[in-house]
């Protein structure tokens, strides 16, 4: 029996779906920790596509239970339209389903206040999902935000947010937006209330319960580690702890009952939004897109791209406690004669082995590159180590070594089968 924390090593979307996936044929349940529907994870089984925002990424899987837990803010809204689009693809979503009671809302406000707080920022902008992340966090830290436990009761929601709207709305209205009314939201959320109600529980009683029982619980990070609010590249940030501690906190259990740390990364690098990117590379980026690839799960965002970045990748391992490595997108370097990989940052003419902290810095790092050749053929059929071509085998293993983990898995397709477990 293990639990396990996921965790994506870089800067989201390394295909944390896709290994979660197939990670919870093997798992009893699967919890999501924090974040809310600024995350989108893709999963591709029996030729249909899936985007999760907020539902665990197991949900796919009959016989799991899938939980959000207290450290994720849920638009109610959002969560209701996910559940109703997931069930039109024939999903079952029932008492498989269950949310903490201690989840903040997203509410509309805080959506404006993103939007209004971006369009400030002008060029210094995050580039944010504009999904209300930021502020929904801030409201928690400040102690003010509203819980799923004020939505289910309506009477004491009803006047929790009338307060909130007139704060939120003169603030609003001081930045020149348009102020958004009471009424709708009440109504809106109410009604998104009772939809909810059948899955609303004390998930950290349940969780534990689990645990008493022998089950086996599968912790799905969102974002990736350089988005971490207190480790990553700050503050082209989310707000919340997307490294491996925030599954402690966003679901209460404790870290001696943590048993294994799986890192998820691409074999190239690509993040979304602001802020630094070492190795981004224009080539690889175009090429990249040219194969369809790299839009964003959520936003539909062209993704920035760049070599693989050991650099980042080492810090990750130390930062989550990475036992275990998922390499994914590996067949995105197919056609790629000679591959580079960066070992070092040199910053102001020193070679530097460790990212650093200030963001104006890092934007000043120079990658310092090794080529490895390429294999030049397609590796979309592989199924095990042995079916991949030498090369692929080199380039993989060496960027495991390189990141200080043990390298389990490769991806080398986005469709479930599409997996060799080493
Ligand atoms: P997540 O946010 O970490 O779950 O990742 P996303 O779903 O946002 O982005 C990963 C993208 O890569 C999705 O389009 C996946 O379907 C796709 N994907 C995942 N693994 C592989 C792979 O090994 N090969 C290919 N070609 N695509 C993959
Ligand atoms: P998954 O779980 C990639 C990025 C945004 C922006 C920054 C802050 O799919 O890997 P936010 O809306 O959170 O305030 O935006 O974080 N971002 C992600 N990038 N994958 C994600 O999630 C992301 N969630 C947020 O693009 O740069
Ligand atoms: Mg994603």
């Amino acid at each position: 029996m293990a639990n396990t924390i996921l965790v994506g090593a870089q800067w989201g979307d390394e295909g944390k779906g896709k290994i979660i996936d197939v990670l919870t044929a093997n798992a009893d349940i699967v919890v999501r920790s924090q974040g809310g529907n600024n995350a989108g994870h893709t999963v591709i089984e029996g030729g249909q596509k899936y985007i999760l925002h907020l539902i665990p990424s197991g949900i796919l899987r009959r016989g799991k239970v899938c939980v959000i837990g207290n450290g994720v803010v849920i638009d109610p809204v959002a969560l209701v339209g996910e559940v109703t689009g997931l069930r039109e693809l024939g999903v079952k979503i029932g008492k498989n389903l269950l949310i903490s009671d201690c989840a903040h809302l997203v509410l509309p406000y805080h959506r404006a206040l993103d939007e209004q707080r971006e369009l400030r920022q002008g060029r210094a902008k995050i580039g944010t999902t504009k999904r209300g992340i930021g502020p929904a966090y801030g409201d928690k830290a400040a102690r003010t935000g509203l819980r799923i436990t004020d939505l289910m009761q309506a009477e004491l929601f009803t006047t929790k947010l009338r307060a909130k709207m007139l704060e939120n709305n003169s603030i609003l209205e001081a930045l020149g937006a348009k102020p958004i009314s009471f009424e709708k939201v009440n109504e809106d959320f109410l009604a998104a209330a009772e939809e909810l109600r059948p899955f609303v529980a004390n998930t950290v009683v349940y969780l534990h319960r689990a645990l008493q029982q022998g089950k086996e619980i599968l912790f799905e990070g969102a974002q990736g580690t350089f988005l971490d609010i207190d480790h990553g590249t700050y503050p082209y940030v989310t707000s919340s702890n997307t490294t491996a501690g925030g599954a402690c906190t966003g679901t209460g259990v404790p870290p001696h009952r943590m048993d294994r740390v799986v890192g998820v990364m691409k074999a190239y690098t690509t993040r979304v939004g602001e802020g630094a990117l070492p190795t981004e590379d224009a080539a690889i980026a175009e090429m990249l897109h040219e194969m369809g690839r790299e839009f964003g799960a959520t936003t539909g965002r062209a993704r920035r791209c760049g070599w693989f970045d050991a650099v980042a990748s080492r810090y990750a391992t130390m930062i989550n406690g990475i036992d275990e490595l998922a390499i994914t997108n590996l067949d995105g370097l197919d056609t790629v004669g000679s591959i580079k990989i960066c070992v070092a940052y040199r910053l102001d003419g020193k070679e530097i082995e460790v990212p650093p902290s200030d963001a104006a810095q890092l934007e000043r790092c120079e990658p310092v590159y090794v080529e490895l050749p390429g294999w030049k053929q397609s590796i979309e059929n592989a199924r095990r180590l042995s079916d991949l071509p030498n090369e692929a085998v080199e380039y993989a293993r060496r960027i495991a070594d390189l990141t200080g983990a043990r390298l389990t898995m490769i991806s080398v397709g986005p469709a479930r089968g599409q997996t060799l477990l080493l």
